[in-house]
């Protein structure tokens, strides 16, 4: 048998957490943000499963080229724009949409002939100090778009830094300064990701860019997905390989740095920082064996875990582990490791077996 560390996609649940974004800005059109392989869940079948998106984010070339020679004719916008001049060709042939948040970008643009009519989504750095034109340089960088040929329609982007905490003030100053900085110029505006889109009313703009929703994660701090309606579209197990009665006293894995509080059976998973599960999960960490909850003790090797067993008497060997996805929301797990789902998600590698379910 091969490894046996899965991930089931289960691409209703993707649809379903899209109709979310639908109901939740209802007059806007979607940017469905699949880069980085669809947050890990497989760029083409989750492309494929979102018809209604009327265009794919995604962070370079190689992933914009990906979808349209998989046959996608919708509109692709590469949401780093062009990394170097030569760039200009390729995004020509390829009639992608480009992001231009550097004067370098605009220089590029300014000196390669273009081809073919290219749209161009201006992005404006409202607060985040990450990409992006200062908010006044706007009206100076569109009348320098409208000069080069062949650049079609312009569009506004910007993007937020805190949106996942609905108390935090800065989200409402980074809207008033967009909505400052595109007063004068026509064009559609874009402002939301999934904490814009479900926590912040004003920032829904002409388009919205979901990203992590769409995989079940929860966008906004202190909400649980389940409590947003979300569903959760990846499912990462594996299976139990062995399980061993250990003493009080006996110390687990790498490091032995977790003792066993008491006489228990430890089951071991085929699943490590190999595949993607996280090295930092702390002992305690949640998993789910048979159905119940229980939980990881000791250091995550790079293909084993260990498991507590004590709380599923009846687990065997070859039962399934479920790391996180259906029953054990992918967030939990995160903060117990000390990071965020985006990250988990993102990390699944390629030794672990993708299985799509319509
Ligand atoms: C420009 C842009 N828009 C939208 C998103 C989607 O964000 P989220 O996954 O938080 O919805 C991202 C993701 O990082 C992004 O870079």
């Amino acid at each position: 048998m091969s490894r046996p560390a899965r991930a089931r996609i289960d691409l209703q649940a993707l649809q379903h957490n899209f109709s979310l974004v639908q109901q939740a800005a209802p007059d806007t059109q979607v940017m469905a943000i699949i880069k980085a392989n669809a947050y890990g869940h497989g760029l083409v079948s989750i492309a494929q499963a979102l018809p209604a998106a009327a265009a794919f984010g995604v962070s370079c070339l190689d992933e914009a080229i990906a979808l349209r020679e998989a046959g996608f004719e919708r509109r692709i916008v590469l949401l780093e724009g062009l990394f170097a001049a030569e760039d200009v060709g390729l995004i020509g042939g390829y009639r992608l949409d480009v992001v231009i948040h550097h004067a370098s970008q605009l220089q590029w643009l300014e000196q390669r002939p273009l081809l073919r009519p290219l749209d161009v989504w201006l992005k404006i750095d409202t607060g985040m100090h990450r990409l992006g034109f200062d908010p006044d340089r706007v009206t100076d960088i569109v009348s320098r778009l409208q000069q080069i040929p062949q650049v079609a329609a312009v569009r506004y982007m910007t993007h937020f830094s805190c949106a996942d905490e609905l108390d935090n003030p800065c989200t409402r100053r980074q809207i008033d300064a967009f909505n400052t900085a595109v007063a004068a110029v026509e064009g559609e505006r874009t402002l939301a990701n999934s904490a814009g889109i479900l926590g912040w009313p004003a920032a829904r703009g002409d388009w919205v860019r979901p990203g992590i929703m769409l995989y079940g994660s929860s966008p906004l701090r202190g909400r649980t997905a389940q409590s947003l309606g979300l569903r959760p579209v990846m499912t990462l197990s594996t299976k139990l390989i062995a399980i061993n009665a250990r003493k009080q006293g006996d110390a687990i894995g790498y490091g032995a740095d977790w003792h066993c509080p008491a006489d228990m059976r430890i089951g071991v998973a085929a699943i490590g920082y190999g595949d993607g599960y996280p090295r930092h999960a702390r002992s305690g960490t949640p998993l789910r064996v048979n159905g119940r909850e229980t939980s990881l003790v000791g250091r995550v090797s790079m293909d084993m875990i260990s498991v507590d067993l004590d709380a599923v008497p009846d687990a065997q060997v070859g039962d399934e582990v479920i790391l996180w996805g259906e029953g054990l929301p992918v967030d939990e797990v995160a903060e117990a490791s000390t990071t965020i789902a985006y990250e988990l998600l993102c990390g699944v590698g390629s030794r672990v077996q993708f299985d799509y379910t319509a």
